[in-house]
């Protein structure tokens, strides 16, 4: 897939192949907090995985390349469409979804503290809330934000996007990111899929 690619999309087909890796694993959150339903007990351990999985590799590896290359460029570049469909549309999911993490860390917190019923609805509440959030928001970057950024900034631009999305991910590749979490999101899925 990535092999096919033809320099102007490098970018975008990047990203595309992210948002893949995390519906992944939302896949994942689902059928852990589905076995929760039908009895299992939460695991903790786990939890704290897919919470470390959608921080670093779906928060800081990807939504850092859209927020600090191409969503940059689409808000300065785009007027007020731009605006609109960055800043006040997948920005603020960007948020939501980050409070939803947090949120869930907490319930985790208080169930392993004290293994209340309401604790665990929090878990279930928070990790399905997050799982939803980021399946729409996937889903509209795929058909209407990225298509508009290809469309519509022009070929300097995405030629520029594409040398520091290189850069970004040369670098992410040092520190061992996307290995390191596609490794844990492979065995997490071994385990629930
Ligand atoms: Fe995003
Ligand atoms: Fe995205």
């Amino acid at each position: 897939m990535k092999s096919e690619r033809d320099d102007e999309m490098y970018s975008i087909e990047l990203m595309v192949e992210e948002h893949d890796h995390i519906l992944e694993l939302l896949t994942v959150i689902r059928k852990a907090c589905c076995g929760i339903l039908e009895g299992q007990e939460v695991d903790d351990g786990d939890f704290r995985k897919m919470i470390a999985f959608a921080r670093n590799y779906a928060d800081k590896h990807h939504h850092g390349k859209e927020e600090q290359i191409l969503f940059q460029e689409m808000t300065k570049r785009l007027g007020q469409i731009g605006v609109n469909l960055i800043q006040h549309g997948m920005l603020v999911e960007h948020d939501l979804g980050r409070l939803h993490l947090s949120n869930l860390e907490t319930a985790l917190n208080q169930y392993r503290d004290d293994p209340k019923t309401i604790y665990k609805l929090n878990i279930l509440a928070e990790a399905a809330g997050y799982a939803n959030l980021l399946q729409r928001h996937i889903e509209k970057e795929n058909q209407i934000v990225y298509t508009y950024a290809e469309k519509n900034l022009t070929q300097d631009i995405l030629q520029s996007v594409d040398e520091r999305v290189q850069e970004f991910e040369k670098n992410a590749q040092q520190a061992k990111t996307q290995e390191t979490y596609l490794q844990m999101l492979r065995e997490l899925k071994e385990k629930y899929c």
